[in-house]
């Protein structure tokens, strides 16, 4: 880019043929003398017109390149190329001590204005170049603070999980315990013991799913009767509560599902009455649906209890005055109960002369549609989050 050999081309040569001898050398120095007049005949700061255009070159040829010059490396680079010791500009103050005194002023003045004017050029464009990085560098490590934390979705109880927690407190309040039974049952269990022998016209209306012929998905939590009384031996008092899930070869539709969850209740004692049950019951209803409820007994008929009854509540939509939930009448059912059947107390092994109970059994899901007005049994099992959702902060 840059032709080192400028100044013979101007000054040197001539000086040479000066020295070489005496006709050359007064003609070259005439020479020079005409160049000189001529080169500077029309520039104030009295610089000819090669080392002129060579400046210039010099200066453009810097210019271009230091915008090119994009980080700060391309810049030291650039400085080092362009002002350093070896560059043009270097070079030429370094050949100057051979021209003339004021050849010298007058080319170090020039190569002075342009070095200055290149450094100048230089600091500005680092300062750009070094904004510009700084810029880069504080986006790539920025930390946005202000980004939205993970979402963890909280799951909520199911309806049907709230409502049993809720009457289990209920019951332990009144000292009764939990106890749990095998959804997996026997014929005997289930029906036989429980006074629903083979034959019985009460089978009718719980017909299961058999796994044999004595092995089947019990279709109620009433078998916990035996059981809990077969495992007390005779002790007594017995107070407890069995929630769990039931089996009926039932059509689903909005009141009716295959698979439901019931609370089954017994309390067998010395001296348990009916005034017993129903007190027990209403103490439940107001616990469960406020302090003004209250419990009416109709008769009824269950196999395993004598006598049987079905027990309503004041309707929890009208309050009793009489609305299409309760179909005009101010009363809902919400379970079945009874006193234990002697049979069934001689069968698992409490003298019936001696001991007598009373037993409760109440659909879960009953409840919870009473309690969150849901119309539609199958929206408990369906786990639409839509409608699951809803219960997070009941
Ligand atoms: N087991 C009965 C059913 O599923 C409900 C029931 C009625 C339970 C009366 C009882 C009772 O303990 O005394 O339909």
């Amino acid at each position: 880019m840059l032709r080192y050999g400028w100044v013979d081309e101007t000054t040197t040569a001539f000086t040479q043929m000066a020295r070489s001898n005496s006709s050359d050398r007064r003609v070259a120095s005439l020479c020079c003398e005409v160049r000189r007049l001529d080169e500077r005949r029309e520039e104030d700061d009295g610089l000819s017109d090669t080392w002129r255009h060579e400046l210039e070159a010099i200066r453009e040829q810097a210019m271009a390149s230091l915008a090119l010059a994009s980080d700060s490396k391309a810049l030291n680079d650039w400085r080092v190329e362009v002002l350093g010791k070896k560059s043009a500009l270097g070079q030429m103050s370094k050949a100057m001590g051979g021209l003339t005194p004021e050849d010298r002023r007058v080319l170090g003045e020039a190569l002075n204005r342009i070095r200055q004017e290149l450094e100048q050029a230089w600091r500005s464009r680092q300062a750009e170049i070094e904004a510009k990085e700084k810029a880069l560098r504080l986006e790539r490590e920025r930390i946005d603070v202000t980004l939205p934390g993970r979402h963890v979705p909280l799951g909520a109880m199911h309806p049907i999980s709230r409502v049993i927690e809720e009457i289990e407190d209920i019951f332990v309040s009144l000292g009764f315990s939990v106890v749990e039974g095998p959804e997996v049952e026997t014929d005997h269990y289930n029906f036989e013991l429980l006074n629903i022998p083979k034959d019985h016209p009460a089978r009718d209306m719980q017909d299961t799913f058999y796994l044999t012929d004595e092995w089947l998905l019990r279709t109620h939590t009433s078998p916990m009767q035996v059981r809990t009384m077969e495992r007390m031996r005779g002790r007594t008092p017995i107070r407890v509560i069995v929630p769990g899930r039931v089996y009926r070869r039932d059509e689903d539709d909005a009141t009716h599902s295959h698979q439901f969850t019931q609370i089954e209740g017994l309390v067998v004692d010395e001296g348990i009455r009916m005034s017993d049950l129903k007190g027990t019951l209403e103490a439940f209803a107001k616990a469960l649906f406020g302090p003004s409820q209250r419990v009416r007994l109709r008769p009824s008929y269950f196999p395993f209890t004598e006598p049987s009854c079905e027990v309503d509540l004041v309707c929890v939509s009208c309050g009793g005055s009489g609305c299409r939930m309760c179909k005009g009448t101010g009363w809902i059912e919400i379970l079945g109960a009874g006193m234990v059947h002697p049979r069934v107390l001689d069968m698992s092994g409490y003298d019936s002369a001696r001991y007598t109970g009373f037993a409760f059994g109440l659909g879960a899901e009953r409840i919870a549609m009473l309690r969150y007005g849901i119309s539609d049994i199958r929206m408990l099992y369906q786990n639409d989050l839509r409608f699951l959702r809803q219960f997070r902060h009941a």
